[in-house]
């Protein structure tokens, strides 16, 4: 099969964006930042991004376009060991994949409620009741829940025929879903920093609480939104660099990327804490009650901004929930194209489009768990643990392959030969000493306090078997695929 390319730099550098700017931007930064100080946090997100984020991504696309391959092969190139590591990013993808699709799906039903503003008053009932009909906690699982059944379906149909083709099909269409949010967005900050009483969500938004950088707790937020945020960690950005023609530049297009991602999660502050004032003006109540984080700061508090609006309700309803849609698509697409490279390079003579299905179906089964009434239960279990421990180690790894047990490693010269400016001890010093430690750190004390108190309260069991035995397994699972997927050439030379 002919070697496949993104048709200019400039594509790569929007497919990217696009997997990076998503619901992290959307509804977890805004939050953090109301947590932790306002700005005081968006200035601890610049040196994340900075100190980790930057000479991570830097390190994922570099190695995809040396190696040309998903993460896996591009983790072998350097030592056949390393695949396993591959492989684990792509499972920690996966789980990502299985159920952020499962949140498309909510999308999809909120979108088309927009244009009637079908949630009605009660916005909090709406939502878990008649959309998630959720249940009384993680043991009670009770069937499917049909509205969130339908709007998977749609959004598998959605992510699958952007990603079917690969490359081929990713370009065309995130020429418009990674540009359409920005002029969304900028139409939606117009509307709500004009609301009466938007000054007073702005100012929590723009005052800095200095005291919060003092805050541990603030570094480890910014350092695991930063990787969520910039797609790290899941093989993702080593399959999209592996798509990059072989001269192309690196550093440069890693700095667009960051800078993207970072311009999203600014606007999308501005548009949360614009309206979250004028919410609490409307109301009487301070904005400190009416804001919130999560699936329900965008599909309860939103909606209920949205009813409140004086005019043009249903207008700024689709705007809202069609950024949502196209912020969340090519994150989900790129989650999926992680995946498909990896057994792209395993079965170079089978054809694309059936590589695709069978991911999809794969991944569609993995991901009806979290349509059912006890989907959101699970959902944020196993997001907790992948986001917290799963892609945090992939990035220990990672960097330690990198920065310590590559022999002869002449990715810093591979990159300094194809980028407008050099980089040199800078991202070295990032890779050997500051990611790892960081990174380590941030593992250890989440681990401490996970002993402290179960994660939001779930039972024990629950979260030993969707968060906990999934880590512990995933080196076993990373065994079964390589073995099963092993080309015939390989085995002979082992
Ligand atoms: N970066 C995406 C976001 O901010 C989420 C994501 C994480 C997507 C990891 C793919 C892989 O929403």
């Amino acid at each position: 099969m002919p070697q496949q390319y993104w048709p200019n730099q400039w594509i790569f550098i929007l497919a990217a964006i696009g997997s990076a700017a998503g619901l992290g931007n959307l509804w977890r930064f805004p939050f953090l930042v109301y947590e932790y100080g306002g700005a005081a946090f968006v200035i601890a997100i610049v040196v994340a991004n900075i100190v980790i984020g930057i000479p991570l991504l830097l390190l994922e696309v570099a190695l995809g376009q040396m190696s040309r391959h998903g993460a896996p092969d591009a983790f072998g190139s350097i030592k056949k060991s390393f695949r396993y590591v591959g492989w684990i990013a792509l499972f920690f993808g996966f789980l990502i994949l299985t159920y952020y699709m499962v949140v498309v799906g909510w999308g999809i039903n909120y979108f088309v409620d927009s244009f009637s503003l079908a949630w009605g008053n009660d916005t909090s009932g709406y939502f878990f009741n008649e959309v998630l009909q959720i249940s009384d906690g993680p043991g009670t699982i009770g069937g499917v829940s049909l509205s969130v059944f339908l709007g998977l379906i749609v959004a598998y149909a959605l992510v699958y025929f952007s990603a079917w083709k690969g490359v081929q099909s990713i370009s065309k269409v995130v020429v418009w879903t990674a540009t359409i949010p920005f002029v969304i967005l900028a139409l939606l900050i117009v509307r709500a920093v004009t609301l009466p009483g938007a000054e007073l969500g702005l100012s929590l938004y723009l005052f800095p609480v200095w005291s919060e950088l003092l805050n541990p707790q603030l570094w480890l937020a910014a350092f695991s939104q930063v990787f969520f945020s910039l797609s790290i960690g899941v093989g993702i950005m080593i399959a999209y660099g592996s798509l990059k023609k072989e001269n192309s530049d690196i550093a440069g297009s890693t700095i667009w990327i960051a800078l993207g991602n970072f311009a999203v999660s600014i606007m999308s502050g501005f548009v949360v804490f614009g309206t979250l004032g004028y919410m609490a003006l409307s109301q009487g109540v301070p904005v400190q009650e009416v804001v919130s984080g999560g699936p329900s700061l965008a599909f309860v508090v939103f909606p209920a901004a949205i009813n409140l609006l004086p005019a043009l309700n249903e207008v700024v309803a689709v705007l809202f929930f069609g950024a949502f849609l196209l912020l969340a698509v090519d994150s989900a697409f790129s989650l999926f194209e992680g995946i498909a490279t990896a057994f792209r390079d395993r079965f170079p003579t089978q054809a694309i489009k059936k590589i695709s299905l069978l991911v999809a179906l794969f991944t569609f089964l993995g991901s009806l768990p979290f349509a059912t009434h006890a989907g959101l239960y699970f959902l944020d279990i196993v997001d907790h643990f992948v986001i917290n421990y799963g892609v945090v180690i992939v990035g220990i790894l990672q960097a330690i392959i990198v920065g310590w047990l590559w022999k002869g490693n002449s990715l810093l010269n591979y990159v300094n030969e194809r980028s407008n400016f050099k980089i040199g001890t800078a991202w070295q010093f990032a890779i050997k000493y500051a990611v790892p430690l960081f990174l380590v750190v941030l593992l250890a004390i989440n681990i401490v306090n996970e002993f402290r108190t179960p994660y939001e309260g779930y039972p024990v069991w629950a979260l030993l078997y969707l968060g906990i035995i999934p880590i512990v397994l995933s080196p076993l699972l990373a065994t079964i695929v390589e073995t099963l997927t092993k080309t015939e050439a390989d085995q002979i030379e082992e």
